[in-house]
């Protein structure tokens, strides 16, 4: 199985607009040397990606609705239809209560639309793992934007992790994100028993994101 390496774009300055586009089109570019590299854009730039790029891109969020009279709701026909394979959901920037959560997955199942539910805590790793999403990332919110790897403060957690998800469900797999920011992060993340991570600021901030990327992907 080829470990996953998801690059969440969030709203920084470097990934919005037109400046997003075109990063999104350069990390498309990267050598992946057997990683499969997801983008997840900002919503507003998300259809333009999409369009340009061959390597998958995931939204940062999903509503449960489909066509309709849905103001401001993100829809997964119309992801869908941009050629959007997934979305991250409950990120601990963009909480949604576990009944909506529990209703957004479910859809996004029934349509075979990709999931990655995060988790703040080893409780929600165990409460989001009865929704089978396709992967729950565990993400400490308190190292999220530092440079102190989850990998190396909670190898700990992310094992116990892995093990809860195993023990509810054979299909959904784990992934870990907070402060990676070097290959040995990427590497200890797959050692300890999870199938790739999820990076936030590291690549987007970096003198030359793509070979940044390249650079983790050793
Ligand atoms: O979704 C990834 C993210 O929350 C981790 O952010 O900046 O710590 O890599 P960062």
């Amino acid at each position: 199985m080829k470990a996953l390496i998801v690059i969440n774009f969030k709203t920084y300055k470097e990934t919005v607009g037109k400046k997003g586009v075109a990063l999104a089109k350069s990390l498309a570019r990267a050598k992946r040397n057997g990683y499969i590299v997801v983008i997840a854009p900002t919503l507003l730039t998300i259809g333009d990606i999409a369009r340009s790029i061959s390597i998958p891109v995931y939204a940062q969020h999903l509503d449960a609705v489909t066509s309709g009279s849905h103001t401001g709701h993100v829809s997964i026909t119309e992801l869908q239809e941009m050629g959007v394979k997934g979305t991250i959901l409950n990120h601990s920037e963009r909480k949604v209560p576990f009944s909506v959560l529990k209703e957004t997955v479910l859809l996004a199942k029934k349509k075979k639309f990709k999931t990655i539910v995060c988790a703040s805590s080893i409780a929600e790793v165990k409460k989001v793992a009865a929704l089978e999403p396709s992967y729950i990332a565990y993400e400490p919110p308190k190292l999220i934007g530092s440079n102190i790897s989850v990998t190396t403060a909670k190898p700990d957690i992310i094992v116990k992790a892995v093990e809860a998800v195993k023990a509810v469900s054979r299909k959904t797999k784990v992934l870990c994100g907070a402060g990676i920011h070097s290959k040995e992060d990427v590497g200890h993340a797959l050692l300890l028993g999870t199938v790739g991570v999820l990076i936030g600021h590291a690549v987007p901030k970096a003198n030359n994101p793509r070979t940044f990327l390249e650079s983790m992907l050793l």
